[in-house]
């Protein structure tokens, strides 16, 4: 009639007629019931088998049933089983001792079969409760570390994003008035250099101090060159102008629905972020970066978020990077040049993107937990472990792609980003 009682008790006495007791009880209820006959026995029992709530007997040879319990306590998996003293001592101090011990009670002897039943039955009940509540507990705080590693990243991007448009917009109307009035120079200079060939064919021999003055200023290179310093100029303010278009892009990238993106440029434009992480310092020589693009079509997507992607694993190799000056000189550093290679594919349904690097790679026990959130080998206020968890929570989640790595020890790391092309 009574549904049978799930659970392993595992019960430590000297006594045969003490265990006889309990064990009729709790196998009538359907516990399954293991028995030890001294301190000793208990603990190479609970190596074999992890018991569900132990009954410990206090008074017994060898070691009593406070060192056990001390013993149980100290071993990582047997340390939440409850622990029910069993006592004939009835006097307070060992009740204390016990409960200060980790028991979760006791009970006295002689036995009441049904007190020590219920007994049991509470403290299996209450300590299933708290796993499960433990459980919960951990999930809901995984949960919070997500949403408030997404904001914190989110709060970056943005942060950064508000950054790059202010700059590109602040640079755009003085750019594109030294631009205008480049041009404007140049028909000036053209109508001038014109004016001064026409007086010299019309007046090759004029006045001394004007033939010495043009010597002076050596008139002949000046017309030649000045045309080509305007235009060198211009090639100047034009490259300005395409990395002031590059900044916007990186920053108006970020939207709420997915848009058809082009990722070579949103690639391209995390590289101009990153690039004065890039160049050369006193530590080390430049890295190079290689754009190895195949003709991949455009796809729908987040392109703020696929920035943060790119921007995550290539912030990522440029650290590395740095952190191999501590024990590489720069000459070392020159005759095995530091690269990271971007190599983009597509096929029918999906885009690949390769992002590799020939730095130190890493060991099979940091590869493994790399994507895991908070896990980082970088010093406290370097890292925050939070870069890759998020690329590829953006990678699989959000796009419904994946980022997987490979990585050789000594011989550098590739991440592959694979995306499908129809949202
Ligand atoms: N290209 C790489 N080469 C070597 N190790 C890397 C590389 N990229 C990531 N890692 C390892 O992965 C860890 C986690 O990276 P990430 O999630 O971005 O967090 P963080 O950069 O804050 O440490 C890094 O601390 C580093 O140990
Ligand atoms: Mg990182």
């Amino acid at each position: 009639m009574n549904t049978p009682e799930r659970g392993l008790i595992l019960i430590v006495d000297d006594t045969p007629t003490n265990i006889d007791i309990i064990r009729e009880v709790l196998e009538e209820q359907g516990f399954d019931v293991a028995i030890a006959i001294s301190g000793e026995r208990a603990l190479q029992q609970v190596a074999q088998e992890i018991p569900d709530l132990i009954l410990l007997d206090v008074m017994m040879p060898g070691i009593d049933g406070f060192q056990t319990c001390q013993c149980l306590k100290s071993l990582p998996l047997i340390q939440n089983v409850p622990v029910i003293f069993m006592t004939a001592l009835s006097d307070k101090d060992n009740k204390v001792k016990a409960l200060e011990l980790g028991a979760v009670d006791y009970v006295t002897k002689p036995f009441e079969a049904q007190e020590v039943l219920a007994r049991v039955r509470t403290h299996l009940k209450l300590h299933r409760l708290t796993q499960t509540l433990a459980q919960e507990v951990n999930k809901k705080v995984s949960e919070l570390q997500n949403i408030q590693m997404q904001l914190v990243q989110s709060e970056k991007m943005s942060a950064l994003g508000n950054l790059v448009a202010g700059v590109a917009h602040e640079i755009n109307n003085p750019i594109g008035f030294l631009n205008g009035s480049i041009n404007n120079a140049k028909d000036y200079v053209k109508d001038l250099l014109d004016y001064v060939a026409l007086y010299q064919q019309h007046h090759p021999n004029p006045a001394a101090p004007v033939q010495d003055k043009a010597e002076a200023i050596d008139l002949d290179y000046l017309q030649k060159d000045l045309s080509k310093l305007l235009d060198s100029m211009q090639g100047a303010t034009d490259r300005i102008i395409g990395i002031s278009t590059s900044l916007r892009t990186f920053s108006r990238a970020d939207t709420e629905y997915k848009v058809s993106g082009n990722l070579h440029d949103g690639i391209n434009s995390t590289i101009l972020i990153l690039k004065y992480r890039l160049k050369a310092n006193k530590h080390r020589p430049e890295i190079n970066v290689i754009q190895d693009y195949g003709d991949i079509p455009a796809i729908d997507c987040y392109p703020g978020q696929l920035n943060q992607v790119f921007m995550n694993i290539l912030a990522n190799s440029i650290d590395m990077f740095d952190e191999m000056t501590q024990s590489q000189s720069f000459d070392q550093l020159q005759a095995h040049p530091q690269q990271i290679t971007i190599r983009t594919t597509a096929d029918a349904n999906q885009v690949q993107i390769q992002i590799a690097d020939n730095g130190k790679g890493m060991t099979e026990e940091v590869r493994a937990r790399i994507f895991d959130h908070l896990f980082t080998t970088k010093g406290a206020g370097k890292g925050t472990g939070l870069g890759l968890a998020i690329a590829r929570q953006i990678a699989v989640e959000k796009h419904g792609g994946s980022l997987e790595v490979q990585s050789k020890l000594g011989r550098g790391t590739m991440f592959c980003i694979r995306l499908p092309i129809a949202g």
